[in-house]
């Protein structure tokens, strides 16, 4: 195991498993996000005191956290610095903190990622396993980059999740969405004008988004069904008062908490199972996602057209292709009077905590890496191994790495 500093362009030297000896210490940049209707801050004031005290110096473009709540004056008023130019904190940041960049930014991230220079890092969600051709134009910069939907699902990576924390928000989003557009009430309700029985919500997914949408549903009164492909799920499910519904297909549990992906005839078995259930919900949350690859396609247009007028369908796996069949990112589809909505980045829209949680887990991850002041980046730990895609000019993550492979022999 070597300990030798690496130096990284003319900037900053780093470590990769032990401390530097250099004199400035590390400077963290927060920018403000470019993805669509973003109005997360990857860096909230309340966690600048934990980076100053590991003697980090934070510098923040101007009006980054403004959209989520945090007004530059709150930066300024715990240390941090307030630049009026984005150019500027990318010159003189070390560290850039960001919510969405490279391929989880597809759209807008390419000047960012031009603005890199050697030894520079980014942490970020970055999305390499759907967009990996993104990382490799940042090993291009020679910029050190660590992707944080990586992180392995370890007891001490959980207070660095930003997964869990962001598909929390979307879950209990979604429910208020469902309850607002919905044309019925969630709660059963006995009044003078009759009975009005409750909402019946079905959620297809629980894992973290889909456990917290059973919550939110129930604390609304709605009668809740859900289903997973793994059966633990059915325990948590049940203990928040849901139907689990057993499609009788067994268990697709993968490693690390996910489902694996299955082949075309699981699914249409799959979707045997649920057409039933789904014709007789008023609204159906769609959570279902296997990481790296398209959303399972569950809930067809055909299933769609079975539910009563007034229904809803809200797809929380848009961005990865949508659940289902009609599903259009960003878009509300309306078939047969149901609507079809295509929710992305849900979580953005309840920005302040979503920052706040978001700070806290990406601080944590950060001052894993750090020590007084500088990088102590120790390649052969887990988590470090898990979310490194590139250093040095290379890709190093093995799994991001092979897909670019596979892409270059398709080419
Ligand atoms: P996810 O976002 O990858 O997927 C959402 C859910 O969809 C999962 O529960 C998955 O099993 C389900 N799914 C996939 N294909 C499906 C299909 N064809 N039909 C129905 N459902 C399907 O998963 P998420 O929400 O991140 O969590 C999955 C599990 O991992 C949960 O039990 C969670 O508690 C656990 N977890 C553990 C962590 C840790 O130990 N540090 C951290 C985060 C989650």
């Amino acid at each position: 195991m070597s300990t030798d500093g690496v130096t990284a362009g003319d900037h900053e030297t780093y470590s990769l498993t032990g401390v530097t000896a250099t004199a400035k210490p590390l400077v963290v940049g927060v920018l403000r996000e470019t993805f669509r209707r973003e109005h997360r801050v990857a860096l909230v004031p309340a966690s600048i005191a934990a980076l100053k005290k590991a003697k980090l110096q934070v510098v923040v473009q101007a009006g980054a956290g403004t959209s989520a709540g945090f007004v530059d004056t709150a930066y300024l008023a715990v240390g941090a610095e307030v630049l009026a130019h984005r150019e500027e904190v990318c010159s003189r940041a070390d560290i850039l903190l960001q919510v969405r960049t490279a391929g989880a930014n597809a759209d807008a991230a390419e000047a960012d990622i031009a603005a890199l220079r050697p030894g520079q890092a980014v942490i970020s969600l970055c999305d390499p396993l759907s967009r990996p051709e993104f990382m490799r134009r940042v090993a291009e910069r020679g910029a050190l980059a660590f992707s944080l939907e990586l992180l392995p699902r370890i007891t001490r990576a959980q207070s660095m999740d930003v997964l869990s924390s962001q598909a929390s928000i979307a879950g209990y989003k979604a429910v208020l969405l469902a309850a607002e557009r919905s044309v019925k009430m969630f709660p059963m309700m006995m009044t003078a004008a009759g009975t009005i029985t409750a909402a019946r919500v079905f959620v297809i997914g629980a894992g973290v988004a889909g456990l917290q949408a059973i919550a939110t549903a129930r604390r609304l009164g709605a009668v809740v069904k859900a289903t997973d492909v793994r059966s633990v799920a059915k325990d948590d499910v049940q203990s928040l008062g849901a139907k689990f519904i057993d499609m009788g297909l067994g268990d697709a549990a993968g490693g690390g908490g996910y489902a694996k992906g299955m082949d075309a005839d699981f699914y249409q078995r799959q979707q045997a199972a649920l057409s039933p259930v789904i014709a007789d919900s008023d609204i159906v949350i769609t959570t279902a996602a296997v990481p790296g690859r398209k959303a399972p396609r569950l809930v067809s247009a055909e299933m769609v057209r079975s539910m009563s007028p007034g229904s809803l369908v809200i797809d929380l796996a848009a961005e990865q292709g949508g659940n289902c069949e009609l599903t259009r990112p960003w878009e509300t589809v309306v078939e047969n009077c149901v609507s079809i909505i295509g929710c992305v980045n849900l979580s953005a829209s309840v920005p302040f905590h979503a920052s706040q949680m978001f700070s806290r887990n990406a601080t944590t991850f950060l001052l894993s890496l750090i020590n007084d002041g500088h990088w102590a980046i120790n390649r052969e730990d887990e988590i470090v191994l898990g979310t490194l895609v590139t250093i040095d000019g290379q890709v190093v993550h093995p799994k991001v790495h092979e897909l670019l492979a596979s892409d270059a022999g398709e080419r």
